[in-house]
């Protein structure tokens, strides 16, 4: 059929029916995607209604549709930010230069990489979390999972329209090997190693939102700061999107810590076995999973002390969180940073050159606002009465990546034996038989308004709604 209009296909605000090769190579991508979607998309989930938002415009007012969808009908499409006129580059040798519109020669295989490597954790997160449809605590959280799938979709797309526009025949392949990876496969798994960890519980899809969606977060926000304008602009309209993702993980939490709360206040007890018993999480095992998630997600920003991440920089590939509100010269030539290290087997630090320390400035940049989030959890259990108060471990604990991988540290920052840690971790990070108690309380809770017994309701629905609307209809 001819006379198809594709910018309605593909939902786009690039003027994607002005370059008709770039169209044709994305048309024939489309459904090698929708087959992806299918077979590693949310499980089961074909034919549902899901009141869903949809992106249909980056008016900071007018992107957010809402109506019920059949997921595989979702307008996937095209979005970036509204190019800031005469935008400049912003740091590294480069400054002051105008941003780049096209991809310069000598930085172009390193920015192919730094697209793949985003691009590639974006399905990842959607095959990890394929089966938690089955185990939703309740359809207003049914809904928010498929959300944030649906979501993760849109910015694999927005990663292969780079490819696909910038990169040519390499950038094509690039976009078809995104689709060929798959989590946790021994073959060909995805690029990073929490991108093939299980997402197996809700318990544990909270916590990823929590953190590891706000890894995202500090890595869109870097990206955002490029010289490579396209890229820039990407990630800004992304990062709209990721911040639902980020109100999903802390509410998750925070909904399971009030309900253990709850439970602990009326039956007078903080005995876990006991709090289990009546199918709670007790606190000590959601501080557990927390320091799993962290550590895990920690590794993602890469060595502390990384000669890369100078070049990222000096190159003007990727910038620091918040570049162009930092007061200094943006070279980074002369100063310096603080990043751990390790002497006579006792944690101190040390002041490097602040362009190698980029990864370890980004990965305080991410704790930070972690912390935030777990100050506000720790007013829960503060306004029941309950002294427990959740702790972030040091930032060596558990570490698989950078100075800290051969060591072992305990939560306060102890360098310990291995004995030590092989008598001590099973109170530290869940166990075998912690997640398997967590696996037996996911049941299937898909009536309006009613809750899994281990969840709190949230506060409020979804776009006004009640909370008992139907989120999700299966008919
Ligand atoms: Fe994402
Ligand atoms: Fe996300």
């Amino acid at each position: 059929m001819s006379g198809i209009n594709y910018s309605e296909r593909i939902p786009n605000n690039v003027d994607l029916a002005s370059n008709k090769a770039l169209q044709r190579a994305l048309e024939r991508w489309q459904p090698a995607y929708l087959n992806w979607w299918g077979e590693m998309g949310p499980d089961k989930s074909q034919t549902l209604d899901v009141y869903l938002r949809t992106a249909v415009s980056v008016d900071p007012k007018g992107w957010a549709h809402y109506d019920y969808v059949k997921m595989p009908d979702y307008r996937w499409g095209i979005f970036l930010a509204p190019a800031e006129k005469d935008r400049k580059v912003n740091f590294g040798t480069h400054r002051g230069d105008p941003a780049w519109q096209e991809v310069p020669g000598e930085y172009r295989s390193t920015l192919r990489r730094i697209i793949v490597t985003q691009g590639d954790t974006e399905p990842a997160s959607v095959e990890q979390q394929r089966h938690l449809g089955q185990t939703c605590p309740s359809l207003y959280d049914l809904r928010n999972l498929f959300q944030v799938n649906v979501e993760e979709g849109r910015h694999l797309w927005a990663m292969v329209y780079l490819l696909h526009a910038y990169f040519g025949r390499d950038g094509r392949e690039e976009g078809e090997a995104l689709l060929e990876r798959r989590s946790g496969d021994s073959d060909n798994p995805r690029i990073l190693t929490a991108f093939n960890e299980k997402t197996p519980d809700w318990l544990s899809f909270f916590m990823f939102t929590f953190l590891t969606d706000r890894d995202g977060k500090y890595q869109l926000a870097a990206l955002a700061e490029s010289a490579f304008d396209p890229l820039s602009r990407t990630c800004r309209f992304m990062l709209t999107e990721e911040a639902h993702h980020l109100f999903v993980g802390e509410t998750g939490i925070g909904r399971i810590i009030q309900r253990t709360c709850e439970v602990m206040n009326e039956h007078k007890t903080d005995d876990p076995a006991k709090l289990r018993g009546m199918g709670v999480i007790d606190l000590p095992t959601l501080q557990k999973y927390l320091n799993f998630h962290y550590s895990v997600t920690s590794d993602l920003y890469g060595s502390e002390v990384s000669s890369n991440a100078a070049s990222f920089f000096t190159e003007g590939l990727k910038g620091r969180f918040d570049e162009t509100k930092i007061g200094d010269d943006h070279q980074l030539e002369s100063t310096e940073y603080e990043v751990p290290d390790v002497a006579a087997d006792k944690i101190v630090s040390k002041h490097v050159p602040a362009l190698t320390a980029l990864n370890e400035r980004l990965r305080d940049d991410w704790i930070a606002d972690v912390q935030k989030g777990i100050d506000r959890w720790n007013r829960i259990p503060e306004k029941a009465g309950i002294p427990f108060r959740f702790k972030l471990p040091h930032k060596g604990f558990h570490r698989r990546i950078g100075l800290f991988t051969d060591l072992h540290i305990d939560p306060e920052g102890k360098v310990i034996s291995e004995a030590d840690w092989t008598h001590h971790h099973a109170g530290w990070l869940p166990t075998e038989e912690d997640r398997a108690f967590v696996h037996s309380l996911m049941g299937r809770v898909t009536e309006p308004g009613k809750f899994a017994n281990w969840i709190a309701p949230p506060h409020q629905g979804i776009n006004k709604q009640p909370i008992d609307f139907e989120y999700v209809r299966f008919s």
